[in-house]
């Protein structure tokens, strides 16, 4: 029997689970993925996990499904991984319909009536969506993995994944999340399923969204975290423009109005950057651009900048706004060149092992109040997409996708980024664009 899900597979036979995944369940199971059909009932002889074997399963050791005949055995097993999840934070775990009870790497079935069997293992087939998962033994610390299919709650909306760009801080960060974590916030797809309230936008909607936990095939987004995406804009161009257009149109409200004031814009070659000229410009500011080395300041003049300068020794007079993604001396030498009543929005440290040091008194300045303002507000996000894809649907905002391939070669993408070679944003294909 082959049956496929995403593409990919099913196993046919007992899948490879007899090699790390635990006896409890192996032994209930192997007859099962025979015979779906007709389940043996072995309620009597499915071991539970010990406690302590439920504590250490991970993401590693138990990848294919598990089969029980019984769905209380079905509930105590997920049980006890719960207790487990909650005290090694290895395994979470959740109830899901027709008895299929999952976790990153732990599925199991429960078909208790012998009638349901095969409609539940049908829903299995279709239950697991891949996605890539934090694994710090992994290079890069990301491999490819399974999740249960995401459960939209009433406000959300089930979207199928074409594209999902890279940030620049989800990979600098990824091995602060739990193993399992499914990485990635900006996601640009097609509506499979509209909210249960009815807000949003209705199925087959082309939308992007700003979401957690993107790099998958499937996720359920809160329908004020996306925007329908124009005709106009490729969903490759939508998925590049959520975190690093939504920082740079914040970051540049809170500084006030920028018409005919000197805006300094650190780590500009970047993706926060490069939209950050564009939207500056376009709020009549002048725009400084600076880089790490001149190779990376090509293009931006066309974007948009008035200047673009190597590192920030060459600014010869003050700024009124300095939109800071670098971090480090950059922090200090930004501040230094603010003009009396300038700010600075701090959105990133790009130099991420660099200290700013302000040698003492630095902070002193005569007149009107400098301010240095931190920035983190990602919430309500749907009516800022709104606004940068019809800005891109107009041609007054580009995606600056600087590197574009299959999620295949994410690998190839997260040395690219932090190496610092992508002009712009990377964007992951998913699944085939359609429209
Ligand atoms: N606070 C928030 O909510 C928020 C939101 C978005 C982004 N961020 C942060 O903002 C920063 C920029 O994000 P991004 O998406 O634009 O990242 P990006 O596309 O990777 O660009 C970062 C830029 O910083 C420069 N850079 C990198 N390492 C550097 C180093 N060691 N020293 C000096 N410059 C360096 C690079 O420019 P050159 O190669 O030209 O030097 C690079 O183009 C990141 O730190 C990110 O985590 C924060």
């Amino acid at each position: 029997m082959s049956r496929s899900y995403g593409g990919r597979p099913v196993p046919s036979g007992p899948p490879g689970w007899s090699m790390s995944c635990s006896n409890w369940a192996a032994r209930s199971a192997s007859s099962a993925w025979n015979s779906p059909v007709r389940l043996p009932n072995r309620r009597k002889t499915v071991p539970l996990p010990t406690p302590a074997a439920a504590a250490t399963r991970s993401s590693e050791t138990c990848s294919a499904p598990q089969v029980v005949s019984s769905s209380s055995v079905a509930r105590r097993i997920a049980r006890r991984l719960r207790a487990a999840s909650a005290r090694s934070a290895l395994t979470s775990v959740t109830a899901r319909p027709c008895g299929v009870v999952s976790g990153p790497g732990v599925l199991i079935v429960s078909a208790a009536e012998p009638d349901h069997q095969s409609d539940c293992l049908e829903e299995l087939a279709m239950s697991a969506v891949r996605a890539l998962l934090v694994d710090p033994e992994a290079p890069r610390s990301l491999r490819f993995g399974e999740i249960p299919e995401p459960e939209p709650g009433p406000g959300e909306a089930l979207v199928e994944v074409r594209h999902a760009s890279m940030n620049y801080g989800e990979l600098r960060w990824a091995l602060h999340r739990p193993i399992g974590a499914v990485l990635g916030y900006d996601v640009a797809g097609v509506v499979l399923r509209g909210a249960a309230d009815g807000s949003g936008p209705a199925p087959g909607a082309r939308v992007v969204a700003f979401s957690n936990g993107t790099w998958a095939e499937r996720v359920a987004v809160a329908t004020d975290a996306l925007a329908e995406v124009p005709d106009a804009v490729p969903l490759a161009d939508a998925a590049a423009l959520p975190v690093v257009g939504i920082t740079a149109l914040r970051t540049l409200r809170a500084a006030g109005g920028v018409l005919g004031k000197r805006v300094l814009i650190t780590g500009a070659s970047g993706g926060v950057g490069r939209a950050a000229i564009q939207l500056a410009r376009r709020g009549g500011a002048y725009v400084i651009a600076s880089v790490g080395a001149a190779a990376r300041g090509e293009g931006l003049k066309e974007l948009g900048a008035d200047e673009v300068v190597i590192g920030l020794d060459t600014v010869d007079r003050p700024v009124d706004v300095v939109l800071e993604n670098v971090g480090g001396p950059h922090l200090v030498a930004s501040w230094n060149l603010l003009a009396p009543g300038g700010t600075i929005q701090q959105i990133g440290w790009a130099a991420h092992d660099q200290p700013a040091v302000f040698p003492p008194n630095s902070i002193y300045s005569p007149g009107p109040a400098k301010s240095l303002h931190s920035f983190s507000d990602m919430s309500h996000p749907g009516p800022d997409l709104a606004v940068l894809v019809s800005l891109a649907a107009r041609g007054e905002l580009s995606a600056e996708v600087g590197w574009r391939g299959s999620w295949e070669r994410v690998e190839e993408a997260v040395d690219a980024l932090l190496g610092r070679r992508i002009p712009g944003k990377a964007v992951l294909d998913i699944a085939p664009e359609g429209r």
